[in-house]
């Protein structure tokens, strides 16, 4: 982000206090941030007792071989249990646990004691198909209810998932199904999509066929009643496997540090990395902050996440949190604006939605689309919002309290990743006094600082580097397979403190600012995207020589893929600049995935580079956002920017 931009956030000067009638009925108070600063440790073991364990932990921590942590070690417990039979137990199987909304109109109610009935037959299922503890699956399903279900069914038999987003090409499930060695996996026929069946299956093959993989099984739901090619043996109907599964399943209990899931995300590198997550401390703080950061009360609340499965804030507050906090929510298949721009809205009012946790990006959306499309509906039942995955505007922040939150739910901006598993940054509503366009102050038994490049504290109205300056309960275990990778990326700038990869700005309160990644990742309607990653997928091309991908600033995704390409003279004669751009587009989102397809491909005759041969992405970010260009006298050839400036515009 540019110097001027951050000057304008810094001027805002709006502050919106608690409403004394919130904050008297408030599930969070200030006294959490006193507990925990008095004992961090003996705070997140209060929290972890909250859950069910079938052994007590005596341990809280080690953190005796950095930055490998054991929470609750000792401790032994059921992450779907904690999800689902512990709810019935208590007598509150008949409350929903979903509301779920597909696409065309169709929709299921199913309550805890369904759900849990339902866990327990895909356990079985599973298990007859030889899964077992620490096995890998993958999951590669579209936004219906099975997807909670198979991840519930693989966490219930300490196995590990790896869910897909169903965005994602056969290359990137075939990367991730080879690198998890994942033994089964579970997809559908198809999922719906601005009002289209968009296919899954037909992924998962050509991912197979290209694998070099042990997968024994693919279970399919059926979803999108399309055509699919079957391989006997291998393959299985979803629904024929669970009638054929025992409807009994008794839970047991697994060590808290037995692997739950592993998610991959995009890093600096072209090849994603397998975040691990494990048991204990990941439910500990999933469902802590889910409860806290947005007030829930479950006998009353309905909750809506609008995050996707695939994501972590699909894992970890669509799935997770809410599910052992034994929250109603709603659970939607496909677009916002499909068949309707006000389906969102309109999905709010049908079931009452009273929490609602989205995307600046999608906040954006909405504002440019015009804000008499949420008012034809009733959204009065709301009373806390919550936003996610990138910097957001304090223009966006105010629009999404005053239009959609009718001018009096608290907003809570929640800064966290994948490896931190769960909140890390938020207001929390009834206590803090909000900033528009500030992620405010770390989650009570957190601790975080912003350093200067020499690891020192830079103080108030200064910026610096995010870090996490000591271990927290849901905090990544590791990249799987790759140990070394995990020490160098997050904890070898500032040795045992946590690398976040991102900027932050501290102002005259001591309250955070988030910046953006100050590395090579992108951040794009809030998903996390590699520039060499981009790269690698556009040089795999016969027709591309060389190419750099940047980041550009866009009003609606936060940034958008702007690539630079150098044809290869020879492969490349007969095609025109529009022809290679179209191709190299369509070819990107072959590759990675439509989420990764770039706005814009411009063809070049040189790239920007420093003497020792690095690609000055810097200025070529000036050229795709239209600014003047920067400092140009680190580049052997000032010129060569000139002509791509020309060619660009
Ligand atoms: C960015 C998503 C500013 C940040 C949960 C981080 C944010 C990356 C915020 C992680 C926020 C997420 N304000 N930036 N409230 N939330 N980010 O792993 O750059 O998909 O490093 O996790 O998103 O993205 P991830």
């Amino acid at each position: 982000m540019s110097t001027t931009s951050i000057d304008s956030l810094l001027h805002e000067e709006r502050r919106f206090a608690p409403d004394p009638a919130f904050t008297a009925q408030a599930v969070a108070g200030p006294e959490l941030y006193e507990q925990a600063r008095a004992d961090r440790l003996g705070f997140w073991a209060e929290q972890a007792r909250a859950l069910h364990w079938h052994r007590p932990f005596t341990e809280t921590l080690d953190w005796s071989n950095p930055p490998f942590a054991r929470w609750f070690h000792d401790g032994e417990l059921n992450v779907a249990y904690n999800c689902l039979d512990r709810h019935v137990e208590a007598g509150n199987g008949d409350r929903v646990a979903l509301h779920w909304e597909g696409e065309p109109g169709d929709s299921r109610t199913i309550t805890y004691a369904e759900l849990t009935a339902e866990v327990k037959r895909a356990a079985n299922m599973l298990a007859n198909l030889g899964v077992g503890q620490g096995d890998r699956v993958a999951i590669y399903l579209p936004m219906i209810p099975e997807a909670v279900v198979s991840m519930l069914a693989v966490a219930r038999l300490g196995a590990i998932h790896s869910v897909v987003f169903g965005g994602f090409s056969a290359e990137s499930i075939r990367a991730r199904v080879e690198d998890a060695d994942a033994k089964l996996v579970i997809t559908a026929d198809g999922g719906w999509r601005k009002g289209r069946v968009f296919p899954l299956k037909n992924a998962v093959d050509a991912a197979l066929a290209a694998a070099e993989t042990s997968v024994e099984h693919v279970v399919v739901v059926r979803r999108g009643e399309n055509e699919v090619e079957w391989e006997e043996g291998r393959d299985l109907w979803w629904h024929d496997a669970m009638a054929q599964a025992e409807p009994e399943h008794e839970a047991q209990g697994f060590e808290a540090e037995n692997p739950l899931f592993i998610l991959y995300t995009s890093g600096t590198t072209g090849k994603p990395k397998g975040i691990l997550h494990t048991s204990g401390g990941y439910l500990t703080q999933a469902s802590f902050t889910h409860r806290v950061v947005f007030d829930l009360k479950p006998e009353t609340d309905v909750y809506w996440c609008t995050a996707d499965v695939g994501w972590v804030t699909g894992h970890s507050y669509m799935v997770y949190g809410p599910l052992a906090n034994g929250a109603t929510q709603v659970m939607y298949e496909g677009t916002p604006d499909t068949p309707h721009p006000g389906r969102w809205w309109e999905i709010i009012q049908k079931y009452g939605v009273t929490i609602f946790y989205t995307a600046p990006t999608a906040i954006r959306s909405f504002m440019k689309a015009g804000r008499e499309i949420p008012l034809a509906y009733d959204l009065s039942s709301l009373r806390v919002l919550g936003s996610v995955g990138e910097p957001i505007n304090p223009e966006a922040w105010v629009w999404y309290r005053e239009i959609i939150g009718g001018g009096t739910t608290p907003v809570v901006d929640t800064w966290w990743q994948t490896e931190t598993g769960a909140i890390m940054i938020s207001a929390l509503p009834g206590v803090t006094t909000t900033k528009p366009g500030s992620a405010q102050v770390p989650m009570p038994g957190i601790s975080i600082d912003v350093l200067d490049e020499d690891g020192t504290h830079v103080g108030k109205e200064a910026g610096g580097l995010l870090v996490v300056t000591e271990p927290w309960p849901s905090m990544l275990r590791g990249i799987w397979g790759d140990p070394e990778r995990f020490q160098e990326t997050y904890w070898s700038k500032f040795g045992d403190k946590y690398f976040a990869g991102d900027g932050a700005h501290l102002d005259a309160d001591g309250d955070v600012w988030l910046l953006g990644r100050v590395d090579d990742v992108m951040n794009v309607s809030g998903h996390r995207l590699s520039t060499m990653e981009i790269e690698s997928a556009l040089v795999s091309h016969p027709i591309v020589a060389e190419a750099a991908v940047v980041g550009a600033s866009d009003e609606t995704t936060g940034q958008a893929v702007v690539a630079f390409v150098i044809l290869r003279s020879k492969k490349a004669k007969d095609v025109s600049a529009t022809e290679a751009s179209q191709l190299l587009r369509a070819h990107v989102a072959e590759q990675i995935g439509a989420i990764a397809r770039p706005r814009e491909i411009f063809v070049v005759a040189e790239l920007p580079k420093t003497r020792s041969g690095k690609i000055m992405r810097r200025l070529l970010r000036d050229v795709a956002e239209g600014r003047e260009i920067g400092d140009t006298t680190t580049l052997t050839d000032s010129t060569v920017i000139n002509v791509i400036t020309d060619t660009v515009r």
